[in-house]
């Protein structure tokens, strides 16, 4: 059984760097924090919790000692929180997310409209979006454009994570009515290269593995475009999820995993799928 190893499986440039920064620190803080889960790896918040990092939801139940920032970043308001209670901030916002954050503020200090491109709920984007002090809407589609006010001057941000077609949709939506136009392109190019590379990987293949956190929400759109190249695809978090029957009469592997997915843990699958092949 041949098997095809996405280039781009695994940890994003930011989480890994968060990661980093957060055992780095466990091992320097008696009480230590995060602002709720990590990265969306239940396992390596498991390992992160043994080494006393401990998930909180909100700044109010942190008494004292340090507190680490996700990648995707925290609201301006909980900065302050954090400041006002003079807690310690390992901040391991991704830089990429940091200057979304730059963008939304200059902007609206400079008296735009800031329209950030991006799901409302998503932490990121409220992030994001608390910096624009000003006037600012959150937007996921061109047709959204429309209930805009006209004649303006208007500043685009993104959600590191949007489609580009999205934001080029938006952007010529915007185009039509402002009386000005600033676009700054932040969307990451992880997630798309990720995504095409797993897309065409599974268009090869046989069958499909995307491994990572069930509750990630870029995992579990990595698996579902693999569905749609490779009807054989399986979301898995582990590689004890793996079943041998999966793969008889198999040619040929693929697998990718999501950015919060550690080396470890796609280490384990490679293990377990050599020893089914033999
Ligand atoms: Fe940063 Fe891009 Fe990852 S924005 S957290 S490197 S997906």
């Amino acid at each position: 059984m041949d098997i095809v190893l996405a280039k781009s499986a695994g940890f994003c440039f930011g989480v890994k760097r968060a990661t980093q920064m957060a055992f780095d620190a466990s091992s320097q803080h008696e009480r230590i924090h995060s602002l709720g889960p990590l990265i969306h790896s239940p396992q390596v918040v498991e390992q992160l919790e043994q080494q006393g990092v401990r998930v909180c939801k909100q700044v109010a139940e942190i008494p004292d000692g340090a507190v680490v920032v996700r990648s995707h970043g925290i609201t301006a308001d909980e900065m302050q929180d954090i400041d006002e209670k003079q807690l310690e901030v390992i901040d391991a916002t991704c830089p990429f997310v940091k200057k979304a954050q730059e963008y939304a503020e200059k902007l609206s200090a400079d008296g735009y409209l800031v329209v950030l491109v991006g799901e409302a709920d998503h932490p990121e984007v409220q992030g994001i979006f608390s910096y624009a002090k000003g006037e600012a809407v959150v937007v996921t589609s061109a047709e959204e454009v429309e209930s805009l006010p006209s004649n303006r001057k208007i500043g685009i941000v993104a959600q590191t994570t949007q489609p580009f077609e999205n934001l080029q949709e938006i952007v010529d939506a915007c185009l039509v009515k402002a009386k000005e136009l600033r676009v700054y392109n932040t969307i990451c190019d992880a997630t798309t290269l990720r995504q095409r590379e797993a897309r065409q990987i599974a268009a090869e293949v046989d069958l499909m593995l995307v491994i990572g956190g069930f509750n990630s929400a870029n995992t579990s759109r990595l698996a579902r475009l693999c569905k749609e190249q490779q009807p054989e695809t399986y979301h898995i978090e582990t590689a004890n999820q793996l079943q041998d029957a999966w793969f008889e009469s198999k040619g040929r592997v693929g697998i990718t995993a999501g950015a919060s997915t550690p080396a470890w843990i796609i280490d384990e699958v490679l293990q377990r799928l050599n020893k089914i092949s033999g």
